[in-house]
């Protein structure tokens, strides 16, 4: 789950980072009450989950409070790469000698964790990291040592920092490393790391997402999750066990097992390519025990996208035998009735496979074709979705 600046903002200073006032808002009104809590220069910043905000105009020089009303006006309610901003911080405005950037990621691709940092940072980072990317020190670190006093200080070398700037950085760099481990998080960037007139380091800017997987141990989190800006149907999948995941293709998929319904998505994929480029709508594992109440669950989701065209159900019988799903199937669509208008492509396989499809044949019902086996299921669906 990534979190918006003012969580990431709130979460550093919990764990010792150095950050500036902030206060979040929903109106102007309310933007215009932090900047005067605040007191003199502050800066406006919309609340997206995407980076570039300055850039799209989201981040905004405040130097009175009436200044902070007019920006919070602008900026809320603007569309940035297609995030809505609902929220602005309100932020005490810094007085910046140097702009730096810093970073803990885990670096999945090297089975590692990395810190990058620069003395360039800002809003130019992509761009530098392109181009210069020598100027991107990178260093691996071991997670069971973390960042000590002693790789804090390499990672501030190898980024070109002297010697007198090294210290400060060092500390900075352990707090949010502290931060990183304690949160479960997966990635920690401060882009830009300040430091002031005076010589203080200061975070000014957060992006953080913690790993969902460590939800048992981080009972704080659940109040991060931002239900407004969750997409509906997610939502209803959650509420329902489900694991589902929204895509912006025309098939809609149920698979049984999460390697199935992965290679499902891959093979729709590629039958698509045939039928004017269709695509997988969505993932959705039912799991091992596909209940006919499950099953209802599932479709209900599916077939409230309005994107989803055509549903490929793709199962696998193991300990939940074919028939079992054949039925979860019938039942599932003698329960949503009418609100089950899209065509369903079924493929079954494997334990009791003969019977399911008998159930299924009988059933006959006028939304349901039978594949006999995946590609030709798959090639079904996406010719029904491109229809
Ligand atoms: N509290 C502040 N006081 C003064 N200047 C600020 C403050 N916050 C941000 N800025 C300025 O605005 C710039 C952009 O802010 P910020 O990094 O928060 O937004 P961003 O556009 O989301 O950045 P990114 O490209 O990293 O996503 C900063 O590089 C900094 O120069
Ligand atoms: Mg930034």
């Amino acid at each position: 789950m990534d979190l918006y600046e003012y969580q990431a903002r709130d979460l550093f200073e919990a764990h010792g980072v150095p950050v500036l006032a902030g206060i979040v808002a929903q109106t102007p009104e309310e933007a215009k009450a932090a900047a005067e809590q605040i007191g003199g220069v502050v800066v406006v910043k919309a609340q997206v989950k995407v980076g570039g905000r300055g850039k799209a105009g989201g981040v905004k020089l405040a130097k009175t409070a009436d200044e902070a009303y007019e920006h919070a006006k602008a900026i809320l309610g603007m569309d940035i790469k297609g995030h809505t901003v609902h929220r602005v911080m309100i932020a005490q405005g810094a007085d910046i000698a140097e702009e730096y950037y810093f970073s803990i990621l885990l670096d999945r691709a090297n089975r590692d964790y990395l810190a990058m940092c620069s003395k360039e940072g800002g809003v130019e980072i992509e761009q530098l990291a392109e181009e210069r990317p020598e100027a991107l020190a990178r260093v691996n670190f071991d997670p069971n040592t973390g960042i000590d006093a002693g790789k804090a200080a390499e990672i501030a070398e190898q980024a070109g920092f002297s010697a007198d700037e090294v210290p400060a950085l060092a500390e900075v760099f352990q707090q949010l490393w502290t931060a990183f481990s304690q949160e479960d998080a997966t990635l920690v960037e401060v882009n830009p790391l300040v430091k002031t007139g005076e010589g203080t380091i200061i975070a000014l800017d957060g992006k953080v997402t913690v790993d969902e997987n460590a939800d048992f141990r981080q009972p704080g989190h659940a109040e991060l999750v931002d239900e407004q800006a969750e997409d509906p149907l997610e939502a209803k999948a959650k509420a329902n066990d489900l694991n589902y995941v929204k895509l912006d293709g025309e098939v809609g998929i149920i698979g049984n097992g999460a390697g199935l319904v992965m290679s499902t998505l891959d093979v729709v994929a590629y039958a698509g390519e045939a039928h004017n480029g269709v695509k997988p709508a969505n993932f959705l594992d039912i799991g091992g025990g596909a209940s006919a109440e499950v099953m209802a669950n599932g479709l209900d989701v599916i077939l409230g996208d309005d994107q989803v065209k055509s549903v490929f159900v793709n199962v696998f019988g193991g300990i939940t035998a074919c028939d079992a799903v054949a039925n979860g199937i019938v039942k599932a669509l003698e329960i949503l009735g009418e609100a089950a208008t899209k065509p369903l492509v079924v493929r079954l396989d494997g334990n009791s496979v003969e019977e399911g499809r008998r159930i299924l044949r009988e059933a006959d019902h006028p939304l349901v074709t039978l594949a006999t086996s995946m590609d030709e299921g798959a090639d079904k669906a996406a010719e029904l979705a491109n229809k």
